[in-house]
This record gives C-alpha cells, structure tokens and sequence, in this order.
C-alpha cells in the first residue's frame, strides 16, 4: 500500500488556517496555497537521490553532492492544482509541468477529463500530482490512471486537505504511489465536499463565486 505523510511543520499548519478561514479573500489564498506548496514540494523530495562531485570552493577542492537520478514534473490538476504550481517551481525551477483538465460531476461526482498534456519525457520523471482537495478521490485517482495510460511509473500525490474516503480510494486503487498532505479532516458531505475543509478550492482560487 502507498505510503501516506501528513505534514504537521508548524509553517503550514499556521498558513492552513488563514487558507481554510472563509475571511480569506482571493489574493491571500492564491499566496498562502504557492506557500504551502512551496514547503510541502521540500518533504516530497525528502528522499530523492543525491551523487557525490567533485568541485572547487574559492579555498581547496571539496566532495559535494548534487540530485541524481530521475528529474521531476510536477502535474497540477486542473484548475484548483495550478494554485500549488509556482510554489514548487520556486524549489525546483527545472521541473517541468504537465497538466491534466478534469472537473467532478456534480451528480455523479464522478471526474469527467477535458485535457491532458505531460511534458515529451514524462515516463523518465518523477511526477508530482498537485490539488488541494483529495475529497473522494475519483480525481486524484483518475488523474494517475491518465498519467499511468501514458506509460509513467514514478508518482507521488501531494494534497492540501485529504477526506479519509478520499485516501482510501487512492491507496486501494494506486497502492504504489505515496500520498502526502497537510490535514486529513474528518469526513465527505451529502455534496462530496471535505468536512469542516476549506469549500470550494477552484472558485476560491480564482474568485468565481
Ligand atoms: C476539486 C478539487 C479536486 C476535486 C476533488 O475540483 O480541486 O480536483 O474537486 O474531489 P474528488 O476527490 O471528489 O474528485 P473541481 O472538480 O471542483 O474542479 P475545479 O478545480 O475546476 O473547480
Ligand atoms: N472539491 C473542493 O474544491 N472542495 C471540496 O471540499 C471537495 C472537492
């Protein structure tokens, strides 16, 4: 089963409260998201490889270490996912970024793709799945299918807020991807949203309700 980090840093848990406050406008939550993605990318690559080179400070030659291995992508998923893109481009600014349009039918609550774009050498990256709400996991779960379709094998999943069902739902149907987040609330509402969360991320992103 895929391996589950939630992320209690102080730092983001203080910057996840002024998030989830309904005070918070537009612009506040745009920056606190690139925040929280920002140090949240720093513990996803907690573990990435590192090779030893040789260099020369301005006082003698000395062993150092630089990343080895596998580059990473990072892959928002449309639109609420954007918000944590610049936030790990800060950290890793070589990464490349694919994007995947998926929106949940408000019936069915199903995820239903419109687009899909990875970078050409995507199957050699270590990719990151970025969105804010992992709530019932069709999106999340869908997402890794259409990156796994294209014949990608290194997935990570980084959430803000997680609802148990949703976490659930991902490691059963994705045991080999790690999921890491900031909180796991409680639970889903009759309207599939994250109890007590932070409402509707997309539209508090970008101000559209
Ligand atoms: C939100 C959110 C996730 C999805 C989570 O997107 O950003 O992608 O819901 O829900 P799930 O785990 O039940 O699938 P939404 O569908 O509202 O689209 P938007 O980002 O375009 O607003
Ligand atoms: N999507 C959101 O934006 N918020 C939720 O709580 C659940 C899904």
């Amino acid at each position: 089963m895929g391996r589950l980090f939630v992320m209690d840093h102080p730092l983001i848990q203080h910057k996840l409260t002024f998030l989830r406050d309904e005070q918070t406008g537009p612009k506040e939550f745009r920056e606190l998201l690139n925040e929280i993605g920002m140090l949240m990318a720093y513990e996803v690559t907690r573990d990435l490889p590192l090779r030893q080179v040789e260099i020369r400070t301005p006082v003698k030659e000395a062993k150092a270490y630089v990343l080895d291995g596998k580059k990473l992508g990072v892959v928002p998923i449309l639109r609420a996912g954007l918000g944590m893109v610049d936030g790990v481009l800060r950290l890793v600014p070589h990464a490349r970024v694919g994007h995947i349009g998926l929106y949940r039918d408000p019936k069915t609550l199903e995820p239903v793709e419109y687009y899909c774009k990875l970078p050409a050498d995507a199957q050699e990256r270590v990719l990151i799945v970025v969105d804010p709400m992992l709530a019932t996991g069709g999106s999340a779960s869908a997402a890794i299918r259409f990156i796994k379709e294209r014949g990608c094998k290194s997935i990570r999943m980084m959430n803000l807020i997680a609802a148990p069902e949703g976490i659930e739902r991902v490691q059963k149907e994705h045991p080999d991807v790690d999921i890491y987040v900031a909180g796991v609330d409680e639970k889903l509402n009759d309207h599939g949203y994250i109890v007590p969360g932070l409402g509707d991320a997309g539209d508090r992103l970008f101000g559209t309700k």
